[in-house]
């Protein structure tokens, strides 16, 4: 049984083929290629763009959507995830689509039914459509290769499962990644350069992805404001200046805190494009995936 829990289960070859799928997905409207099949969203915690980008895809491929609304489901009357997970499985869903604020969930999830997992986000721990999305928008811009690009990865690096997927995805596409964030954002142990001064690496980098501050996962405050993290970190068009760079951002932004209204409007930000292609990346993992399962 495949699963998509992590950016490592797919081969440097799948995620190519991917690509290609996903590629002409977004030219020509697809064909329903799931058909009858049954593919159900979890979502534990919030979400606007990767829940709705799931379902659209699993629509565009003719699937069956049914969301669970986990507030009102029975895992608020005290039933266990699991037993969640097997009830949902014995409808005979072909895949579950698994947010949860628990590193390890989907994971854990995937032992306990038959249908293919798709982590759609678990903790701080990974985020692997996302970092497949963004991986696919670098090569569209450069045209394929990205050997050798320069890729700076700004903000609460420690706390953020889209910079640890694409920690593990873009190097094995042969990106370099530089790390940039005050000293307790930043992971601490990398195998990445890893710097606190913006200024230092943009005149190095190819690609700017911004990343939001994930109050949510903070035990306590751990910035004095983010007014005071925007100073030295904000994404404006005053630090860019004319520099070619690729902006990206998984979303949600906070606005003139990670990148300024002027950038945000500027051409160099693709953070919509993401989005667009983002739909056309999950279309392609849901059919190699539900396919591959039988
Ligand atoms: C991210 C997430 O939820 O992991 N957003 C997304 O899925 N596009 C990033 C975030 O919440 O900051």
């Amino acid at each position: 049984m495949r699963h998509l829990i992590t950016t490592d289960d797919l081969t440097k070859e799948e995620i190519e083929t991917l690509f290609a799928d996903a590629e002409s997905f977004l030219k020509t409207p697809p064909p329903k290629l799931l058909q009858n099949r049954l593919i159900i969203t979890l979502f534990f915690e919030n979400s606007t763009r990767t829940r709705s980008s799931f379902e659209i895809a699993a629509k565009r491929l003719g699937a069956d959507v049914v969301h669970l609304d986990v507030a009102k489901s029975s895992t608020k009357k005290g039933e266990t995830l699991y037993d969640t997970a097997a009830n949902l499985n014995a409808m005979g869903p072909d895949a579950i689509i698994v947010r949860h604020a628990q590193s390890g969930t989907p994971y854990q999830i995937s032992r306990h039914v038959d249908c293919a997992i798709f982590n759609a986000g678990d903790g701080a721990h990974a985020h692997p459509s996302q970092a497949l999305l963004d991986l696919f928008t670098i090569r569209k811009h450069f045209g394929g290769d990205i050997a050798g690009k320069r890729i700076a990865i700004v903000g609460d690096i420690k706390n953020s499962r889209v910079a640890n997927s694409n920690m593990r995805l873009l190097p094995r596409f042969g990106m370099e990644i530089v790390l940039v964030a005050p000293p307790h954002f930043l992971p601490t142990a990398t195998p990445f350069a890893t710097t606190t001064r913006l200024e230092e690496v943009l005149d190095e980098v190819d690609v700017v992805m911004s990343l939001r501050t994930q109050t949510e996962r903070h035990a306590h405050p751990i910035y004095a404001s983010l007014k005071d993290y925007a100073g030295d970190y904000c994404i404006t068009k005053e630090r860019i200046g004319e520099r070619n760079i690729l902006l990206l951002h998984p979303g949600p932004v906070h606005r003139n805190i990670d990148i300024d209204d002027a950038m945000l409007a500027d051409p160099r930000c693709k953070v919509l494009e993401q989005v667009r292609n983002g739909v056309a990346v999950r279309m392609a993992a849901l059919k190699k995936l539900i396919l591959a399962n039988g």
